[in-house]
């Protein structure tokens, strides 16, 4: 088979190691040819590709980024781009693309297997860990592992300093990653997108806990978290070219709010695309390879229109129409139950 492989959305670590495995099982298993086209979907429309092999992906496991470079946006933002998609897998005569993205690339995907009957399979990626359909995103273990190895280090100076210092994570709708760094690092408070925050809560388990003689204090903010309506001053909201939300900085607000109502000195460290750059965790590497094999299995099954997933520690695959157009919070019995006990 003649298959295409684009990565779209933010970067995530993992990517490179997904293309090599579906490159490696494609073409030393099926003898397919692999097509990388460059810039998400960009790349298909323009018809901007390399040939990818097993000898053009040497070295690439344990890469960060990705060697296809990837953008936001979609063919449905040109007047002209589905049509330059179809044509594109009329005059390379493509069997099959598989997509490697996030919610926005999986809706367009899931989009255009409708609209145009494409024969696409995607692989669910995300730092954010919030893609229905899947226990698990490539990416989010990577992410996790940074952002605890930035608390771990902010402990130390925070308590030399008897400091709160507040920790901006990614996660513009789900706390996912707030949840398990703020969990593995042990933080005081973490404040995620699904609940709205009381900042004179924060502040009432920050006080309790410098009563008890504790004084250096860690919160952790997901970059989407929202306080209470009317409970403080909530960010302006700011579009990038795709009309997202530009998120970062819900942290200084917060170390200001906190400084101002208890006294205690306050820091912020925001840690943004720090966690999405560099090498995959082992964990990460493995999930990739494991979509990546997934993945070209899928494409020889004809499993258009469907994702690979882990479910229950099986990978499978699962109806793309069933991530789009929402997005996973965090579990809350985790939060609640789990991180809620080390709260204050
Ligand atoms: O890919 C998801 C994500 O990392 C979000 O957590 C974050 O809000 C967003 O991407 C940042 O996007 P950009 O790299 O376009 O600034």
């Amino acid at each position: 088979m003649r298959v295409g492989i684009l990565t779209g959305g933010g970067d995530c670590p993992g990517l490179n190691a997904a293309i090599r495995a579906v490159v490696r099982k494609g073409e030393q298993v099926y003898g397919d040819e692999l097509f990388g086209f460059y810039d998400a979907w960009d790349g298909v429309r323009e018809r901007r590709f390399t040939e990818l092999n097993v000898a053009t992906l040497r070295g690439m496991l344990p890469k960060g980024g990705t060697m296809l470079g990837t953008r936001r946006g979609s063919p449905y933002d040109h007047a002209t781009g589905v049509q330059e998609v179809v044509d594109t897998f009329r005059e390379m005569q493509l069997d099959a693309l598989v997509v490697i993205g996030g919610n926005g690339s999986l809706s367009v995907a899931c989009k255009l297997h409708a609209d145009r009957n494409l024969p696409i399979v995607g692989i669910p990626k995300t730092i954010d860990n919030d893609v229905v359909g899947t226990d698990v995103t490539f990416g989010f273990n990577t992410a996790v592992q940074i952002a605890t190895d930035a608390i771990d280090r902010l402990h130390t100076t925070a308590e030399s300093h008897d400091r709160v210092m507040v920790v901006e994570v990614m996660g513009r709708d789900s706390g996912w990653i707030a949840t398990y760094a703020g969990i593995a690092g042990g933080a005081t408070a973490i404040l995620i997108p699904e609940q709205p925050f009381d900042i004179d809560a924060v502040c009432a388990q920050l006080r309790s806990r410098h009563e008890r003689g504790r004084y250096a204090s860690i919160v952790v903010v997901a970059e989407g978290a929202e306080p209470l309506e009317g409970s403080m001053h909530s960010r302006d909201k700011v579009l990038d070219q795709f009309g997202h939300v530009r998120l970062g900085g819900v942290a200084q607000t917060i170390a200001n709010a906190i400084e101002e109502r208890t006294g205690f000195e306050s820091r912020m460290v925001l840690l943004g695309h720090i966690q999405r750059g560099g090498t995959p965790t082992a964990f990460d590497r493995v999930l990739s390879t494991r979509y990546g094999v997934a993945a070209i299995d899928a494409v020889h099954a004809g499993a258009w229109g469907h994702m690979v997933a882990m479910r229950g520690g099986e990978v499978m695959t699962a109806p793309l129409s069933e991530a789009v157009g929402r997005t996973r919070p965090v579990d809350m019995h985790l939060y609640n139950e789990v991180a809620g006990v080390f709260f204050g």
